[in-house]
């Protein structure tokens, strides 16, 4: 038997190292290497016997490749689809990975109720579609009965669906020749383990060659595989990163566990564009794919009442409309608090500056809070507009009109900004029937249907506040 090596692996970004070191040389994070027995390279090759006509070993003259594009099959699940680009890749491994309990089983479950249920045939479907398709479900996290429980809650129960709750990585092979399946799904990666590496479950050793081992067993018999991964608190996935080197695709599951909104992210994708995200929510029958997430967002807005604004804002390639709240109070002790709940704190208060310098409008003595609804985070800057006009709402306590709605970046001077892509932000806003839409006059445009509002600046956002509530005034006559 040939003597085992130890060598030391980075928990941060898998880097190797033959001995042990205080700071990783690849990363430079400081305690990370921790040691593992070292495997065999010749992984995976009696796993699963690959399928007749691979190519492995060959190389081939482009031309000779088929083209095309991998033929895709399509989840059934439309906002599945369009993170994906069109549906799972046959061969391709994908790393579903999100918070707990914010539904990567849920969505896992529903991907393979999915296929696994007949449909009726429609173009672009893959061929045996009609009759379902056959899926393995490896459980790690639950029991077979668990995992039953919760198909139950699904609007369809899916009964030919294969479930297999183990632990083991080698246990997964038997099953995986025996069903053939165009889909195997594992929940999760790091509970999954390996004879072949000595450590514990979940360790960058194990959870990296598991994912290799599956990756191998993948490609070999062109199946489709879904790895679910945890993240830590900081927003990594848990384990190696190797693990993101590893898979053609990085899907995060993101959301606010007290709300029911979630969004599907690619964080990268051999297959299509990493700029689509998928809108669920999540009810009593599993999740729900949104597909007017602007109407969920604004169904609960109180018109009439100031602070609010309403944002148009581009989730992936598509505009979703917010609500973002302010409220000036006045402040009880000696420092004005801020808080902002899916904003940046250190931008609300460069806005509140500006606001005051700019547009005269003094919240600075006052406490500000700041939400933006629906447990969404706010990461671009084309909102600025519609947060300096909530403030400025709330401190002057006039509302702004019911259908008006703000898009532009604001900058230091009070200047408002050009955005990226308004066209389709104008939109959506006028498709959900806001008629009055500030826009940076820079690059007003026309739409039909919708006034477009060119602002200059905070103070001029100002001045259309102070005017919309004189004309809201009743008439005298
Ligand atoms: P789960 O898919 O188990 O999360 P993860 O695998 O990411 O840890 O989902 C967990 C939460 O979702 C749980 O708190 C209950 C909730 N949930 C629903 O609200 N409705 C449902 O139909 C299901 C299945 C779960
Ligand atoms: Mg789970």
């Amino acid at each position: 038997m040939a003597k085992r090596r130890s060598i030391y692996a980075c928990t941060e970004c898998g880097a190797q190292s033959p001995r042990w070191l205080g700071r990783c040389p690849q990363c430079g994070s400081w305690s990370t290497l921790v040691e593992e027995v070292e495997s065999s390279p010749s992984r995976a090759a009696e796993f699963v016997t690959p399928s007749p006509g691979a190519t492995a070993g060959k190389a081939v003259a482009l031309r000779d490749v088929a083209g095309g594009g991998a033929p895709r099959i399509p989840t059934g699940i439309g906002e599945l689809d369009r993170v994906l680009g069109g549906g799972l890749v046959p061969g391709a491994v994908v790393l579903l990975g999100g918070e707990p309990g914010i539904g990567k089983s849920t969505l896992a479950l529903q991907l393979a109720a999915s296929l696994v249920t007949p449909r009726a045939a429609r173009t672009g479907d893959a061929p045996n579609t009609a009759r379902g398709l056959s899926v393995l479900y490896v459980s790690g996290e639950e029991s077979a009965e668990q995992i039953r429980l919760r198909a139950e809650r699904l609007p369809e129960m899916p009964e030919n669906l294969r479930v297999l709750a183990e632990t083991r990585a080698e246990a997964i092979a038997e099953p995986w020749r025996e069903t053939k399946p165009a889909l195997v799904l594992v929940d999760s990666i790091q509970t999954l383990q390996t004879e072949r590496v000595e450590s514990a479950a979940g360790s960058v050793a194990q959870v990296r060659e598991c994912a290799a081992l599956l990756a191998t067993a993948a490609k070999a018999t062109q199946t489709a595989v879904v790895l679910v991964g945890h993240v830590t608190k900081d927003g990594g996935l848990a384990g190696p990163r190797v693990l993101e080197h590893l898979v053609d695709v990085v899907l995060f599951f993101e959301g606010d566990r007290g709300h029911s909104y979630r969004v599907l992210r690619a964080v990268k994708n051999r297959f299509g564009s990493t700029l689509e995200v998928g809108v669920f929510s999540m009810g009593d029958a599993g999740l729900v794919a949104v597909e007017n997430p602007s109407e969920l967002f604004l169904a609960e807005r109180r018109t009439g009442t100031p602070g609010s604004c309403v944002v148009p804002l581009l989730e992936g390639t598509r505009p979703i409309l917010l609500e973002v709240q302010a409220l000036v109070a006045p402040a009880s002790y000696g420092t004005a608090r801020r808080t902002a709940i899916g904003f940046d704190e250190g931008r609300l208060a460069l806005l509140l500056a500006v606001l005051a310098r700019r547009g005269n409008i003094d919240a600075l003595a006052s406490d500000v809070y700041l939400n933006a609804t629906g447990g969404v985070r706010i990461s671009e800057p084309a909102a600025d507009l519609g947060v300096v006009l909530a403030v400025a709402s709330s401190r002057l306590d006039l509302p702004i009109p019911a259908d008006a709605a703000a898009i532009g970046e604001v900058g230091l001077g009070g200047e408002v900004r050009r955005v990226a892509r308004l066209e389709p932000r104008v939109k959506e806003a006028a498709r959900l029937g806001f008629r009055r839409i500030l826009v940076p006059r820079a690059s007003a445009i026309a739409m039909p249907g919708a006034e477009l509002v060119p602002i200059d600046g905070v103070a001029e956002a100002v001045a259309w506040l102070l005017a919309q509530s004189r004309g809201d005034l009743p008439k005298r006559a």
